[in-house]
């Protein structure tokens, strides 16, 4: 691998030694399209690609790619630390996809385990990383991954994010069918969580009229978006590729803040005095991005009375996730 960086050094001119992302679980249904997109992404310079199974090939697959960074694949624990060295951000998609009739919530005894491990090693081998968590259910990883770093010392509420892009993503393809106009045009500050009643989508600081009917029944889908991929997929996962989509723009939205780009604002899960007041840690709203990470925590902003309702409906779910995140790393 150096021998291969020193070589792009000396061919490009450019120390191929710059921003390292690592995407653990890179070889899975999210992994794989994500680390795609990330090779295409200019401010990445090193990939390091970790999984418990067929990174190599996925590696030496994406390495081809003719733009301007050094893959690399680990596969196991015992390739995990040079995996993480001096990655400068970490991206988590481990773990296990819903099936139909599940909640989010009854991840956690498979996945809560496995984000615990995952941030114990970058703990130990990139404590300055900012870590992009995916896994869910998201509302109690983010948690998790806060109280590890917190038992070694290094937790920093800056550089920890849950990953709820795609919860505007769907909001704004969901608002734009809705109304026949260009999706891209469409930005909904969408707060809370990221499960069922949790996620809350604030339709009525977008700017356009809708009906009742309409705000319900926009609402609902944006709650519950997930359930509609994981029923098509019909007991093969959940949303794979919108998400890769999603995981990319966060983490480029994140890479170019930290290089000194300003302006940058992208809703994400966080550590959060925003509902502190109803004994809730963690939240998302809109965040604007700087380079050290969170930079500064937009207000919720104006509710209508059914988004006081929505916000009513939220707290108790979003309080009993985090807690039980907060509990699993700290159990006796
Ligand atoms: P998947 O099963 O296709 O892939 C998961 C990958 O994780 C596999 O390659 C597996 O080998 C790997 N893995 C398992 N244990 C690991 C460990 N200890 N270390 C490293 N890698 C490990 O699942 P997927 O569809 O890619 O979904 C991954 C997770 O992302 C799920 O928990 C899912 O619910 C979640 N998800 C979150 C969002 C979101 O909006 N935040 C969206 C979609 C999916
Ligand atoms: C999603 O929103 O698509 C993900 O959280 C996956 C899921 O379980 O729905």
């Amino acid at each position: 691998v150096l021998l291969e960086q020193e070589g792009k050094r000396i061919a490009t001119g450019v120390d191929p030694r710059g921003a390292k992302v690592a995407v653990l679980g890179a070889a899975g249904g999210i992994g794989q399209p994500l680390s795609l997109l990330l090779k295409l992404n200019p401010h990445i310079d090193r990939l390091s690609l970790y999984d418990i199974v067929n990174t190599p090939g996925v590696a030496a697959d994406i390495s081809h790619i003719n733009t301007n960074s050094v893959v690399t694949g680990h596969k196991g624990p015992e390739q995990l630390g040079e995996a993480l060295r001096d990655a400068q951000v970490i991206v988590i998609p481990a773990g296990v996809p819903r099936k139909p009739g599940m909640t989010r919530d009854d991840l956690f005894n498979t996945n809560a385990g496995i984000v615990k491990n995952l941030a114990e090693a970058a703990a130990k081998h990139a404590p300055k990383a900012h870590m992009l968590i995916i896994a869910n259910p998201v509302n109690s990883t983010v948690p998790i991954v806060a109280e590890v770093f917190k038992k070694a010392g290094v937790f920093d509420p800056k550089r920890l994010f849950g990953v709820t892009t795609l919860d505007v993503v769907r909001a704004s393809t969901f608002v734009g069918q809705t109304k026949s106009t260009n999706p891209e045009n469409i930005n909904v500050h969408v707060i809370g969580g990221h499960s069922g009643v949790t996620i809350m989508p604030l339709l009525s600081q977008t700017g356009t009229k809708f009906t009742q009917e309409e705000i319900e029944k926009l609402t609902h889908r944006i709650q519950f978006g997930g359930d509609e991929v994981v029923k098509a997929k019909d007991g093969t996962g959940s949303a794979t590729l919108s998400m890769a989509q999603a995981g990319a723009r966060f983490t480029d939205s994140l890479l170019r803040a930290l290089s000194g780009e300003k302006g940058i604002v992208e809703p994400t899960y966080v550590k959060s005095h925003i509902a502190e007041k109803d004994g809730v840690e963690y939240f998302s709203t809109n965040v604007e991005l700087g380079t050290n990470g969170v930079s500064k925590i937009h207000d919720i902003g104006p509710m209508s009375d059914y988004e006081k309702k929505l916000y009513e409906a939220a707290v108790p779910e979003l309080r009993n996730n985090i807690k039980k995140g907060v509990e699993f790393v700290n159990k006796a």
